[in-house]
């Protein structure tokens, strides 16, 4: 497995593999990697020869007083697993590398999709994404980029902006990986004491009873935000930031569902901040309800 930690070294890299006729696959993380990152691993190693991780705590999408300094990294830890999981390369720069004058005079903005569900928290974080995943793509000229749907605003927004932009790159969305008990694999669930990491798991559980609702024939979008609510307020460490129902992919607000649709919340428990979703796919009674793998997938015909 290669180590890189220049531009240059990856870009020489990445040429060579596709003068070699190689599809190259990237999967962007922040390390600290875990089931969900190895999921997307194996997803790129389905469809391409050559597999480049790149290992980056981004500065530009932490706004003041997030969590960069305290983001847990573990180098060491995430090299063994990139090497089990047989990746071919991990780009693991350093923060001059990639904004050597600091913070970067261009940025990538995607309209429209940034403003509500994290963006309305977060408003500077999605450029932040979109401008690291948009220098990924341009020193790795990847075939395929692999994106996690727990994250399913940045899915969109890099889905947005490759097609806005015209970017040759193939993204893939990939299912959220969760512990057993439903809780959705995060870097951060690092940060939870146990009892955190219990009154979590309202998150999850609150998502799946939206969706059996759904499931029942519920298709007011109200109530499923309402249910959600109910049981999150249930417990007491765990503080709603949002709970919303969007279109799954232009995010644009829908009252009723029909199509698939994205029931999203973000929350804090103590100083942590979560977040979950589920994709609802409606097509008159049919329902089938993602919630990833680990956890229930429920499907039927509605009342
Ligand atoms: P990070 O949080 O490290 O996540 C890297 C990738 O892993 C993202 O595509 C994310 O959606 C995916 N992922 C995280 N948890 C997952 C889970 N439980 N199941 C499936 N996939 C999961 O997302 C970022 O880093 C950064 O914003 C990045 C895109 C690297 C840009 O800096």
């Amino acid at each position: 497995m290669l180590q890189i930690e220049t531009i240059a070294d990856l870009r020489a890299a990445c040429d060579r593999a596709r003068a070699n006729g190689q599809r190259v696959g990237l999967v962007p993380t922040m390390g600290f990697l875990h089931e969900g990152h190895r999921s997307l691993m194996r997803a790129a190693r389905e469809s391409c020869a050559v597999v480049v991780v790149s290992l980056f705590v981004n500065p530009l999408q932490f706004g003041a007083g997030e969590d960069l300094d305290r983001y847990p990294r573990d180098l060491s830890g995430d090299l063994a697993q990139c090497e089990q999981e047989g990746v071919d390369a991990v780009f693991a720069p350093s923060v001059a590398e990639m904004y050597p004058s600091g913070r970067p005079v261009t940025t990538v903005h995607v309209d429209g999709l940034t403003a509500g569900l994290c963006g309305a928290a977060r408003p500077t974080h999605f450029d932040g994404v979109a401008t690291v995943v948009t220098k990924l793509f341009a020193v790795v000229g990847p075939c395929s980029a692999f994106f996690g749907r727990k994250d399913a605003q940045q899915l969109a927004v890099i889905a947005r902006l490759v097609e806005d932009l015209n970017l040759p790159v193939d993204v893939v969305g990939c299912p959220i990986v969760r512990e057993a008990d439903g809780l959705a694999l995060s870097s951060r669930n690092a940060y939870l004491a146990p009892d955190q990491r219990r009154a979590a798991l309202v998150l999850s559980r609150a998502l799946e009873a939206a969706a059996q609702a759904v499931v029942l024939g519920e298709r007011d979008a109200r109530v499923l935000v309402d249910i959600v609510r109910g049981l999150v307020s249930n417990e007491p460490e765990v503080a709603l930031e949002y709970v919303e129902v969007r279109a799954a992919h232009e995010l644009t607000p829908v009252d009723l569902l029909d199509g698939d649709v994205l029931l999203a919340l973000a929350a804090t428990v103590g100083s942590t901040r979560l977040i979950d979703n589920v994709v609802l796919s409606v097509r008159g009674a049919e329902v089938h309800a993602d919630l990833g793998t680990g956890a229930s997938r429920r499907e039927g015909a509605g009342k």
